[in-house]
């Protein structure tokens, strides 16, 4: 994770590298913007392509289907995704790529309707018809009304099972409770029984997914049940996102106690101040959310915390920023994810007065940025010599480092030939400010 501003980057799908592909077989290229839904989202669709005979490529011009599965959280997403809908254009008319679908956030805007004409797209899907795809890659038509019931990431060594969809708060500035509509709970057994196939077929890492996954309820149980009877039946377990308001105490000491699940927590603040507080309708105050970090700092001393911040809302006055400096000091994230306010047409920030001016925006950018990561180095450091079991997540490349994480949640750089899904003994070397450098000591499973 990093302290800078979050991905609206394609992120790549998979550790499946670019290359020779049968000229004869029908190619598919899927890119992927935005948050971890839209990845898990990009799973179910590759499972799709599959099942219709694609072969999945990984550049344009290797693609007779193209896939763009989009984020819409700030303005320069669409952008973004305007640049690669130019790109595949000038394909098309070069004869390379022969249809383009756009599916996601963005299929879920009005903006949408625009960009299909513009630039003669072939489909356009929102979040909630996803199965729709299927007939147009020539499958039979899924009658299909709850999407997290569509099969996931069957097999893979880490697998994203989504257990809530949507979101039922109106933050002032975010459009993701238009665009995914509001929350809808996923039964226990039928998470569980996900979780416990993707065990048997060799998953080793379960991530449990929705936009506020600690909002989870259902007949009865809450998110904690559903969270213990997860880390029962997976070997390793985390969670993503949190909101501060449904985050119990007892959940915060159950990621302590159990020792199937990453101690690592991402719980957005979005501001340090109670007033901006109040302006997004975040329905917490500082202090409350201080408190969640004491109990979490507490139950799990080693873990790591990330949060997401949002700097230049309408309204932030040099006072509200020095809160916000003085809330990422006291609470000492190891990572956080910065963003500069971004209006999002449909929502409130977007019409509201006293904008921030660019130049301030920027700098108050910087400001949060170097104290995040001033603190966040200076925890690392601590963790220099000492010895770590680390779950490894993405096999070496090249240069012979492989990623993998340590049981307090920290991402490490690591110099092994292990596999994707196997632990590794290791010894951190040094430290930046996001990530740890180790060398191998041995070997486990
Ligand atoms: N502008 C800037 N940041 C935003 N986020 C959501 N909407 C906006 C916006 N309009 C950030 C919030 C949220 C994260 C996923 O994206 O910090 O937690
Ligand atoms: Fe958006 Fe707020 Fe819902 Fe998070 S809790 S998805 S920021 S509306």
């Amino acid at each position: 994770m990093s302290s800078t501003t979050k991905t609206t980057t394609p992120i790549p799908l998979s550790s499946k590298r670019a290359g020779r592909f049968d000229p004869k077989a029908k190619t598919a290229c899927i890119r992927t913007f935005g948050c971890q839904m839209n990845v898990h989202d990009s799973d179910r669709i590759r499972r799709m392509i599959q099942d219709a005979g694609y072969a999945e490529v990984q550049r344009y011009e290797d693609a007779d289907l193209v896939i763009l599965n989009t984020c819409y959280v700030r303005e320069n997403a669409v952008d973004r995704v305007k640049g690669h809908l130019g790109e595949l254009n000038r394909l098309r008319r070069e004869g390379r790529v022969k249809r383009v679908a756009l599916t996601g956030c963005i299929g879920a805007a009005e903006e949408s309707a625009a960009l299909r004409q513009t630039y003669e797209i072939d489909l356009v899907l929102g979040t909630h018809n996803t199965y729709e795809l299927a007939e147009f890659v020539g499958l039979p038509t899924m009658q299909e009304t709850y999407t997290p019931e569509l099969p996931g990431t069957e097999g893979g060594h880490n697998a994203f099972v989504t257990i809530m969809t949507g979101c039922n708060y109106q933050c002032s500035y975010c459009i993701v409770p238009t665009v995914r509509g509001r929350m809808v709970c996923r039964p226990m057994e039928s998470v569980i029984g996900e979780v416990e196939n993707l065990v048997a077929g060799g998953t080793g890492y379960i991530t449990l997914l929705g936009q506020t996954v600690d909002a989870w309820r259902h007949e009865g149980k809450r998110f904690c049940d559903l969270l213990e009877a997860v880390s029962e039946s997976a070997p390793r377990v985390w969670f993503t996102t949190s909101h501060p308001s449904n985050m119990e105490d007892r959940t915060l000491n159950a990621i302590g106690e159990r020792d199937t699940i990453v101690k690592r927590l991402h719980l957005p603040v979005q501001s340090g101040s109670d007033r901006m507080l109040k302006v997004m309708h975040r329905g917490y105050k500082a202090e409350k959310y201080r408190r969640k970090i004491e109990v979490f700092r507490e139950a799990a001393p080693d873990g790591t915390l990330s949060t997401d911040i949002i700097v230049g809302h309408p309204g932030e006055t040099e006072e509200d920023h020095e809160q916000t400096l003085r809330l990422v000091e006291d609470c000492a994230f190891d990572s956080a994810y910065i963003f500069k306010f971004s209006p999002r047409r449909g929502t409130e920030a977007a019409s509201l007065p006293e904008t921030v001016p660019d130049a301030v925006v920027q700098r108050r950018f910087l400001e949060v940025l170097r104290q995040v990561e001033q603190n966040a180095f200076t925890r690392n450091q601590r963790k220099v010599g000492g010895e770590e079991e680390i779950y490894i997540r993405h096999g070496s490349t090249e240069d012979g480092k492989a990623i993998g994480e340590t049981w307090s949640g920290h991402a490490v750089h690591v110099n092994t030939d292990a596999a994707p899904g196997t632990y590794v003994k290791v010894r951190i070397e040094s430290a930046g400010p996001h990530v740890l450098y180790a060398d191998e000591t041995g070997t486990r499973a």
